[in-house]
């Protein structure tokens, strides 16, 4: 990875040197509306940036994270100040998350809907710099020159996520910030950070230290597929964030404009807290946190010991975590513990349930007040339809569309994650055997890239319940960093027109051409990804 990237840096300083990024027709995602002007601006040591007004302080924040990396890479000064040919400023006319920007010959505005579109602008300005020159790689020099044009852009989805399994598989602070990087540059403004699995505990909770002393490391991890007769690899593994690695995190998310969703698992999904806190279970134990995939049937007993468990990890991570929602999980849970367990039958007579199902659902209806009560919005895999839902609950559909539609069709809000179009767990090509091991399908970017969020059932009324959509990062045979990112690159690229260029200016072709340049932003950045099949 290192020798490759440091042969790309040489290879930036001789094209650096009479550089333009993309042309206007290769921004991704393609942009609302754009034309190419006549003429070049160039950008080299005269160049000063001025903010409108002189710059509140988020302006200036916002112009500093565009302009730092920039002189980081190319050593031109590029001052802020009242005055100068690259202006920013703000005009609600561009709407929520929009801009607009134009570059002509002597000089280039963006002008933000809000601080947001700004970034965004910015963002799309970065993309027409010869690659890895707004990303900070250093090695370039100007002038460089960028070709005139008018872009006018907003996006089609105010929910544009990401989804990151960390739970499987560990990843440090640094990967995930890289990652937030990633998500920001290309307009997806979600993080969805599942942090509870089965496989491993991964946020540190105060109040119930061994979740980090026990439930964040597994005796080891099967080898492969190795199921049966299962083959584990004897290497103890885990780790975990601390509230304070946590909160930076958040902090430098929101900095990007991305909220992060947390993911805290219940009722399923849940063997590494039981193998620290027995109790909570049905049944006796003991138990170990997971070291095979799959579905386990442990699951936590809907006692009141376990509510009081759970809010009292909800307050916390509330405490952390600002945004809206906080996913509650609620998928893949087996009810044959709920079955044989005498309490959780009484639970079912008592609160006059008729199944398990609707004790699933009464679950998490608790857990929506709870959550409610305190200011923030409930989000669980469509699973949580089963047995009723939630009064406030918005539903995130992955066994397929049929989930969003009816929760949608009930007044819910949804965010789409198909199986079919949106889990980056799947293989990239039928040729499995040229590829790293995966968990299965098939998921090749041109299928990403036709994706359509509004399922064609739903009235107009209805479609406006669907959020967006969201890319999900399964990690259980994702060892590395690298992997991960193979994983996710180009398909974040196809994702980020899904959810937010306008429907009509999509264009598979034009697309699967434009992601040259991506591409060699990429190798700049030395982000690992997949290449494009005979091209
Ligand atoms: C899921 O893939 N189990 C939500």
């Amino acid at each position: 990875m290192r020798a490759r990237l440091s042969g790309l840096v040489v290879g930036a300083l001789i094209v650096g040197a009479c550089g333009g990024g993309a042309p206007v027709h290769s921004i991704v995602p393609v942009p609302s509306s754009f034309e190419r002007g006549s003429g070049t601006f160039v950008l080299d040591e005269n160049t000063r940036i001025a903010l409108a007004d002189g710059g509140d302080a988020e302006l200036l924040r916002v112009a500093d994270l565009w302009v730092g990396p920039i002189r980081l890479a190319t050593g031109l000064p590029l001052p802020l100040g009242a005055s100068g040919q690259i202006r920013l400023s703000l005009d609600a006319a561009a709407g929520a998350e929009g801009y607009s920007l134009i570059v002509g010959e002597g000089d280039v505005s963006v002008t933000g809907g809000d601080y947001a579109g700004l970034f965004y602008g910015l963002q799309t300005l970065s993309q027409l710099l010869p690659p890895g020159v707004a990303d900070g790689v250093a090695g370039h020099r100007g002038p460089f020159e960028l070709g005139a044009a008018e872009i006018r852009d907003a996006p089609r989805f105010p929910y544009r996520g990401m989804h990151l399994d960390v739970g499987r598989h560990f990843f440090g602070p640094e990967f995930v910030k890289r990652y937030i990087d990633m998500l920001a540059r290309y307009k997806i403004n979600r993080f969805h950070w599942h942090l509870t699995e089965d496989q491993g505990w991964r946020i540190e909770i105060r109040r119930y230290p061994l979740l980090t002393q026990l439930s964040a490391f597994r005796a080891e991890t099967i080898v492969e597929k190795n199921f049966d007769p299962y083959v584990g690899d004897g290497q103890r593994y885990g780790g975990f964030y601390t509230q304070e690695e946590i909160r930076d995190i958040v902090r430098y998310a929101a900095d990007r404009f991305v909220t992060i969703i947390p993911e805290i698992e219940m009722p399923g999904h849940t063997l590494a807290v039981l193998a620290a806190y027995p109790e909570l279970a049905c049944t006796e134990g003991p138990f170990e946190v997971g070291t095979v995939w799959g579905v386990h049937s442990d699951i936590f007993c809907p006692s009141e010991e376990t509510f009081e468990f759970l809010e009292n990890v909800l307050t916390e991570v509330m405490a952390l975590f600002p945004g809206e929602y906080i996913h509650i999980g609620g998928d893949e849970a087996p009810k044959v513990r709920w079955q044989e367990s005498s309490f959780a039958q009484e639970v079912i007579r008592r609160e006059g349930l008729a199944d398990e199902n609707e004790l699933q659902s009464w679950f998490i209806r608790r857990i929506e007040r709870f959550l409610n009560a305190n200011g923030r919005r409930l989000i669980g895999w469509d699973e949580i339809l089963e047995g009723g839902l939630a009064p406030n609950a918005t539903v995130m559909s992955w066994r397929g569309t049929e989930g969003g539609i009816q929760a949608a069709q009930q007044g819910h809000d949804v965010v789409m994650t198909p199986t079919s179009h949106l889990y980056f767990d799947y293989y990239q090509s039928e040729e499995r055997d040229s590829e790293p091991l995966a968990i299965g399908g098939f998921l090749p970017l041109e299928r990403v890239y036709e994706y359509e969020p509004i399922p064609s059932d739903l009235t107009d009324e209805q479609a406006v319940h669907i959020l967006g959509a969201q890319g999900n990062v399964w990690t259980e045979y994702m060892k590395t960093e690298q992997y991960v990112e193979y994983m996710v690159f180009p398909r974040l690229f196809a994702l980020s027109e899904v959810v937010w260029s306008p429907a009509d200016a999509k264009d598979l072709d034009g697309f699967l051409d434009r992601l040259r340049w991506h591409l060699e932003r990429l190798d700049a950045l030395g982000v690992n990804y997949r290449a494009l099949d005979g091209r």
